[in-house]
C-alpha cells in the first residue's frame, strides 16, 4: 500500500469526465470504429500561417526566445494586451494593471488563489465551465450555482440578488458562454452592475470567446460603468479566437493590486509563460488574423446545420447560441428511456449510448451543472457534423 498521504485539498476536485469521455471515444477510433467526436473544446483551425511563419523565423534567430522573460510576460506584451483591451473593449489599462500567463485557465486559478479564502462565496451561474467551482473549492471557497437554464442562460438580477450574502467576494461572468454559447446583452449585463454596486464584490469575466460572436455583440462587463470597470478582471486569451489552443496563452486585466498579487504567485509557480508563445501572441494581437472572418463564418453556418437538424430530432429541444462554438441541446425528454440494453437514467448515460451505439461523442450537461442537456461542439467539419446528426436522429428512432 502506498506510503504517500495526498494533501486534503485534493480530496476538494475531481478529474475531468470529459476527459474521460474524450479517451474513450478515441479508444474506441483506435479499434477502427468511426467515431464522431464532438466533444473537443478547440478550434478545428490550424494557427495562421503568418504566426506560425513569424515564431519559426524568432525561433530560428535564437537569442531572447530561449531565455526567461519577466514572470508576467514580456513589458511589450502587456502593453501590447492593454491597447487590444482599448482598441476592441474600449477598456483603460496601464501596462501593470495587465498580465500574461499560460492560458485563460492560468489567469482564473491565479484570480481565485488570489482572492478566495475559506469559506468566501462565489456565485457561479450554471450551466458553467467545469473548471470554475472546482478551483473555487480547491482554494477553500463556497460555488454559489445560480440555474439560469429558465431564464435563457442568461443571469438575471432578481436571481443575482438572492443569490448575495455577506461572505460573497466574486461573482463569475462568461459571455459569450461556455456550454451554453450564450451572449449576454448589454442590457441584461448592466442590471446584473447596478445590482452588485454599494457591494465589495468582484467579477471575473471570463471572455475568451469574445471574437467568435454570430449574433449580438460582444460587451466586456468592465466597460459598463466605471463601478464595473473598478470591480471587474477581464480574462481573455488567445486560443479561441486565434486558434492557439496548443501555444497557451492568456491575459488578465484590473486593479494593480490584485494584479501585482496574481503576478506574485506567477513568479512563484510557472514563472513567465514559455517566451516564443508571447512574441507569437505580440503577432496575433497586432491586428485581427485574415483567417478569422472566415472562420466566423463557418462556425456561425454549422451552429445554424446543427441547431437546425437537433431540432429535427424526436424529443430534442437546442436553443441557437449567439456565440462560442457549443450548442447545448436539451435532452430531458428522453431520460427514462431505453436504447437495447442502455438504460437512459440521465444525461451521462445518454451520452455513454451515443457514444457507444451511435459512435457520436458528447459531454453530458450534469459536468455543467446542467443536467438532462448535452454539450456538442460544432469545430469539426460540415460532414462530420451531418453524419452526427444523422446517426442522433436514427438513434432517437430506436428509443423505447
Ligand atoms: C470558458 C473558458 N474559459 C477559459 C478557457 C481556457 O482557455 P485557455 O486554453 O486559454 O486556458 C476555456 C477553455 O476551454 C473556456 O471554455
Amino acid at each position: 500500500m502506498s506510503q504517500i498521504r495526498l494533501a486534503a485539498r485534493m480530496g476538494r476536485i475531481q478529474p475531468s469526465v470529459t476527459l474521460a469521455l474524450t479517451a474513450r471515444a478515441k479508444a474506441l477510433a483506435a479499434q477502427g470504429h468511426d467515431v464522431i467526436a464532438l466533444t473537443a473544446g478547440e478550434p478545428d483551425f490550424d494557427t495562421p500561417l503568418n504566426i506560425r511563419e513569424s515564431a519559426a523565423a524568432r525561433l530560428l534567430k535564437g537569442g531572447s526566445v530561449g531565455r526567461y522573460t519577466p514572470a508576467s510576460g514580456l513589458p511589450e506584451l502587456r502593453k501590447a494586451v492593454a491597447a487590444k483591451f482599448k482598441r476592441d473593449n474600449g477598456l483603460t489599462y496601464a501596462a501593470e494593471e495587465v498580465m500574461v500567463s499560460c492560458g485563460g485557465k492560468h489567469c482564473c486559478f491565479n484570480l481565485i488563489a488570489a482572492l478566495i479564502e475559506d469559506g468566501d462565496e462565489v456565485i457561479i451561474p450554471a450551466p458553467y465551465w467545469v473548471s470554475y467551482p472546482e478551483m473555487v473549492r480547491f482554494f477553500g471557497g463556497k460555488p454559489v450555482i445560480v440555474d439560469t437554464s429558465s431564464t435563457g442562460f442568461v443571469l438575471t438580477p432578481e436571481a443575482l440578488k438572492a443569490a448575495i450574502t455577506p461572505r460573497t467576494r466574486l461573482l463569475i461572468v462568461n459571455s459569450p458562454g461556455n456550454p451554453t454559447g450564450a451572449v449576454w446583452s448589454t442590457d441584461a449585463q448592466r442590471k446584473l452592475a447596478s445590482v452588485l454596486q454599494g457591494t465589495d464584490i468582484c467579477v471575473l469575466s471570463d471572455e475568451i470567446y469574445e471574437k467568435l460572436v454570430y449574433d449580438g455583440e460582444h460587451v466586456s462587463f468592465a466597460a459598463l460603468s466605471d463601478n464595473a470597470f473598478a470591480r471587474t478582471v477581464t480574462i481573455n486569451g488567445v486560443a479561441k479566437a486565434y486558434a492557439m489552443t496548443g501555444w497557451r496563452i492568456g491575459y488578465a486585466a484590473g486593479e494593480k493590486r490584485l494584479i501585482e498579487a496574481m503576478g506574485a504567485l506567477q513568479s512563484h509557480s510557472t514563472s513567465n509563460p514559455t517566451t516564443i508563445a508571447q512574441y507569437a501572441t505580440l503577432d496575433a494581437l497586432a491586428k485581427d488574423p485574415d483567417e478569422l472572418q472566415g472562420w466566423r463564418k463557418q462556425y456561425r453556418a454549422r451552429r445554424d446545420a446543427i441547431v437546425a437538424g437537433l431540432n429535427a430530432t424526436a424529443g430534442v429541444k437546442c436553443a441557437t447560441p449567439g456565440g462560442a462554438f457549443y450548442v447545448f441541446p436539451d435532452f430531458r425528454a428522453w431520460v427514462g428511456k431505453r436504447h437495447g440494453d442502455f438504460v437512459l437514467i440521465d444525461c451521462t448515460a445518454i451520452c455513454e449510448a451515443l457514444l457507444t451505439k451511435a459512435l457520436v461523442a458528447g459531454v453530458p450537461g450534469g459536468e455543467f451543472g446542467a443536467p438532462g442537456f448535452v454539450r456538442f461542439s460544432y469545430a469539426a467539419s460540415d460532414e462530420q457534423l451531418a453524419n452526427a446528426v444523422k446517426r442522433i436522429q436514427q438513434f432517437a428512432t430506436e428509443l423505447a
